[in-house]
C-alpha cells in the first residue's frame, strides 16, 4: 500500500512561467504554502517581486526570474539561475500565454465592409488581420510552452522524474468567436501535451494540462464586463453557457495543479487535459 504523504511538495523546486499573471501567481503561492521552493518566471520582473514578496512574508521560498519564455537562450540562461539558486527541478508549469488585441476579430463572422476600401476604422475581420500579431500569438501559446518543455525538460529526464503542466483552454476543444490565433495555438498545446507524454513516459515524467475555463484577468475583464461591473454581451454569452453561473477564481484551480503534479496521487495519470470550467464544456446552452 502507497503511503500518502502530506508533504509531497516540501523542498521540490517548481518552476512557473508565467507566474506574475493572475492565475499562475496564485497557483505559484498555493505550491510555496505547501512547502515547494517556486521560480518565478516572466518578462516583467516587478510583477514577479511582487508575487515573491508575499511568499517570502508568508515564510516561503521564491526566485523571480525575468524570462521571455519564447527566447531559447533566454530559457536556458533562466535554468542556470534556478539551479544554482533552488536546485534541480521537479516539475515545470507552462502558464505563460494569452492573447492581444490586434490578433482578434472585431466581429464573429465575415462581413462584406471587411474587403472595402472604406472600411470602417473600427472593424477588423479575419482579412485585416496583422499577421505578425497573428504570429506572437500563436508564439508564446506554443513555443513558449515547448521551449520550456525542452530546457526544462531535459533537466528532468536526465534525472528520470518530474512532470510537466501545461496550460489549455475551453478553445482547444472548439474555437471561440473572434480568437482564431488563440484558439489555434491552444488546441496546438493539447496536442502537444499527448505528444511529449508519449514521448517522455520511458523517462518518468508526467506531462498534462490544465484547461481553465473563464476567469477574468487584467485582459479579458475588458471583453467580458463593463466599466460598471456588469456582462459585456460576450461575458453574458459566456454565463449563458456556464452552468454554474459564474467566472472562476483562481484559488479554484489549485486543488487539480497539486492533484496533476502529485506522484502519489496521479502517478498513472499522463496526456490528460482536465478542464476547470464551471461545466462550460457540458453545456450547450439550449
Ligand atoms: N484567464 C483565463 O480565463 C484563462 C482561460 C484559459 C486559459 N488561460 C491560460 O492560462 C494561463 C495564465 O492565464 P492568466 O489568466 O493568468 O493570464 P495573465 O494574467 O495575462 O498571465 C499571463 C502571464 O504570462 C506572462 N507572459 C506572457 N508572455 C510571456 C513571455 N513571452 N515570456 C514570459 N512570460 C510571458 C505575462 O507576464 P509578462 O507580460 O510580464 O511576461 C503574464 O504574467 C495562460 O496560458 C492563459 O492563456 C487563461
Amino acid at each position: 500500500m502507497t503511503t500518502l504523504s502530506s508533504s509531497f511538495f516540501t523542498g521540490k523546486v517548481v518552476v512557473v512561467t508565467g507566474a506574475g499573471g493572475t492565475l499562475c501567481s496564485a497557483i505559484a503561492k498555493d505550491l510555496a504554502a505547501r512547502g515547494a521552493k517556486v521560480a518565478l518566471l516572466g518578462r516583467t520582473l516587478g510583477s514577479l517581486d511582487r508575487v515573491a514578496a508575499t511568499i517570502t512574508a508568508a515564510g516561503g521560498v521564491a526566485l523571480p526570474v525575468e524570462c521571455d519564455v519564447t527566447d531559447v537562450e533566454a530559457v536556458e540562461r533562466a535554468r542556470a539561475v534556478v539551479a544554482d539558486k533552488l536546485g534541480p527541478v521537479w516539475f515545470l508549469l507552462n502558464g505563460a500565454g494569452g492573447n492581444q488585441p490586434d490578433a482578434i476579430t472585431t466581429s464573429i463572422e465575415f462581413t462584406p465592409a471587411e474587403l472595402s476600401p472604406d472600411k470602417p476604422a473600427g472593424l477588423r475581420g479575419f482579412f485585416n488581420l496583422d499577421l505578425r500579431k497573428f504570429e506572437d500569438v500563436v508564439k508564446i501559446n506554443t513555443l513558449g510552452t515547448v521551449i520550456p518543455s525542452q530546457v526544462f525538460g531535459r533537466e528532468l529526464a536526465a534525472l528520470g522524474r518530474g512532470s510537466i503542466l501545461n496550460f489549455a483552454s475551453m478553445n482547444s476543444h472548439r474555437p471561440l468567436t473572434r480568437v482564431a490565433a488563440y484558439a489555434l495555438a491552444k488546441a496546438g498545446v493539447v496536442n502537444f501535451t499527448q505528444w511529449l507524454a508519449v514521448y517522455l513516459a520511458p523517462a518518468g515524467i508526467r506531462v498534462n494540462a490544465i484547461a481553465p475555463g473563464f476567469f477574468l484577468n487584467e485582459r479579458n475583464v475588458k471583453i467580458l464586463c463593463t466599466p460598471d461591473g456588469g456582462l459585456t454581451s460576450r461575458g453574458q454569452n459566456v454565463m449563458n453557457h456556464t452552468p454554474m453561473k459564474r467566472f472562476g477564481a483562481a484559488a479554484e484551480l489549485c486543488g487539480t495543479v497539486r492533484w496533476l503534479l502529485n506522484d502519489e496521487e496521479a502517478r498513472f495519470v499522463t496526456g490528460q487535459t482536465i478542464n476547470v470550467d464551471g461545466g462550460f464544456l457540458a453545456s450547450t446552452g439550449v
